[in-house]
């Protein structure tokens, strides 16, 4: 990063203001506006933060304009075309690929570091059955606060090791736990002879009465969708993360405080929504009607799948998620897929279309994340678990890095009050 302009900023009535410009390895420059108030009085206002950096960051850059998503330098598609997931677990974390030792190492932390407390089993009890798994997330991964307090000092690299690796160890347990409640089936152990996401299988949807051996194909499509869901900036939830965590709370309540996040429809809940949105459409011949809803200002109907708030090109992961569903489809015999033939003439119908061209509406990642994800035998509902199991890497890591910056603050954003003036209580007429 350098600082190699200045911007003046020239404010009626008031004398010019000179401010420091970042220039960044990847990315847009950025005017550091911190002693903005202390200089002039006022604050910015950027709803949504559509133009704010809120912090630096060395983790993952995205070009929303080429479409280019990197985490620690490396493009997507070559992590997703040569790593597992681990391997990007282990880079996003610790900034390097991992060598075989530093590898073998990590798995088996994470291996042997797959079960939870036993006593974490009576908190799924309390749930309704037919409870959202998300919701049970929330309660189980916020729990996780309460049964771990011997690495906090968060100043010391091994504890926040022991809660990097403890978090991605149990989260697929608690994911597969969360879907094994709300189906009544009972909870399966974990399996150390079984990698990271075909142990995730084997609890999802294996059973004591028989031994489940995964399809390979299938295991090597849901642990690349996990490598693409694993980080992305500084997202709603990533943010999340970094706001609670800068109060210095617990990683595991942050964590669970992005799982609340990640929930909505306009975030990680629309490959949910986005699965739904294609049954309600539920053939071709009805295409043209929803894209007309879709653009329409009166209809508070969304293409969900379409847009981003940074990717004004193709989201790189959108592309590699529609290569894994047809693989997936054709490993499954299901080429004919009535939702997948849907989703493609969809997409290629609103890429058509000005109003998607000309907004730079395309498919973002959860576009057909829902498609494959239902094709793997994944239910809609946990649909965005699994974001959230792969994006918990991400959060730790953001939260690591916001923990370790020497320049931390608590984030307290302002305000701009539209409220009511100031006024005194009514002198109350005793009656
Ligand atoms: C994720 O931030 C991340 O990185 C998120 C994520 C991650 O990995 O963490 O990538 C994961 O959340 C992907 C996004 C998933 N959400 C959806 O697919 C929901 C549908 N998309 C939209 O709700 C919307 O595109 C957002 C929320 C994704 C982005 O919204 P923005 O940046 O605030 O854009 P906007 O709502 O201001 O839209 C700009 C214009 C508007 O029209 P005009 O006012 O200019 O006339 O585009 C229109 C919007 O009405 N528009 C859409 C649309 N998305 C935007 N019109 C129809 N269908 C859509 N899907």
């Amino acid at each position: 990063m350098t600082l190699a302009r200045k911007a003046t900023l020239i404010i009626e009535g008031q004398e010019p203001v000179e401010f420091p410009i970042f220039t960044p390895v990847h990315g847009n420059d950025c005017i550091d506006i911190r002693k903005l108030g202390g200089k002039t009085g006022l604050f910015t206002y950027d709803l949504g933060f559509m133009s704010t950096a809120s912090c630096s960051s060395k983790i993952t850059f995205i070009d929303g304009d080429k479409g280019e998503l990197l985490y620690r330098g490396y493009p997507i598609e070559q992590l997703a075309e040569q790593c597992e997931f681990l391997d990007v677990a282990y880079l996003l974390k610790h900034g390097e690929l991992p060598d075989t030792e530093q590898k073998n190492a990590f798995v088996n932390i994470v291996k042997t570091h797959t079960m939870i407390n036993e006593q974490m089993v009576h908190f799924y009890q309390g749930f309704r059955r037919d409870a959202p798994p998300m919701a049970v997330m929330i309660g189980v991964v916020g729990a996780l606060s309460a049964f771990y307090h011997e690495a906090e000092d968060f100043s010391d690299e091994t504890h926040r090791n022991i809660s990097f690796n403890r978090i991605v160890a149990k989260l697929p347990t608690i994911v597969a736990m969360a879907y094994k409640y709300s189906i009544g089936e009972p909870f399966m152990y974990p399996r150390n002879d079984l990698s990271y996401t075909a142990n995730f299988m084997h609890m999802m949807f294996g059973t004591p009465c028989e031994r489940y051996e995964p399809n390979p194909v299938l295991v090597h499509a849901l642990d690349t969708i996990f490598t693409l869901h694993a980080d992305h900036e500084q997202n709603a939830s990533a943010s999340t993360v970094r706001l609670a965590g800068s109060s210095r709370a617990n990683p595991y309540a942050c964590i669970s405080a992005a799982i609340g996040c990640l929930w909505g429809p306009a975030h990680g809940g629309a490959n949910e929504a986005c699965l739904k949105m294609l049954e309600e459409i539920g053939d071709v011949s009805r295409v043209p009607e929803y894209i007309k809803r879709a653009k329409d200002k009166n209809d508070p109907f969304r293409l969900v799948g379409f847009g981003h708030r940074v990717y004004k090109n193709f989201d790189p992961r959108a592309r590699l998620m529609q290569k894994i569903c047809a693989d997936v489809l054709q490993e499954l015999g299901l080429e004919d897929d009535r939702l997948f033939k849907l989703a493609r003439e969809l997409e290629r119908i609103a890429l058509e279309d000005d109003y998607f061209i000309s907004r730079k509406l395309y498919p973002n990642v959860d576009f057909y994340s829902g498609i494959v994800q239902k094709a793997l035998g994944i239910p809609v509902s946990m649909f965005t678990c699994i974001f959230a199991l792969a994006r918990t890497v991400g959060w730790m890591v953001q939260w690591e890095e916001m923990i370790m910056d020497p320049d931390l603050k608590i984030g307290r954003p302002r305000q701009l009050y539209i409220g009511v003036p100031r006024r005194d209580v009514p002198q109350i007429v005793a009656c």
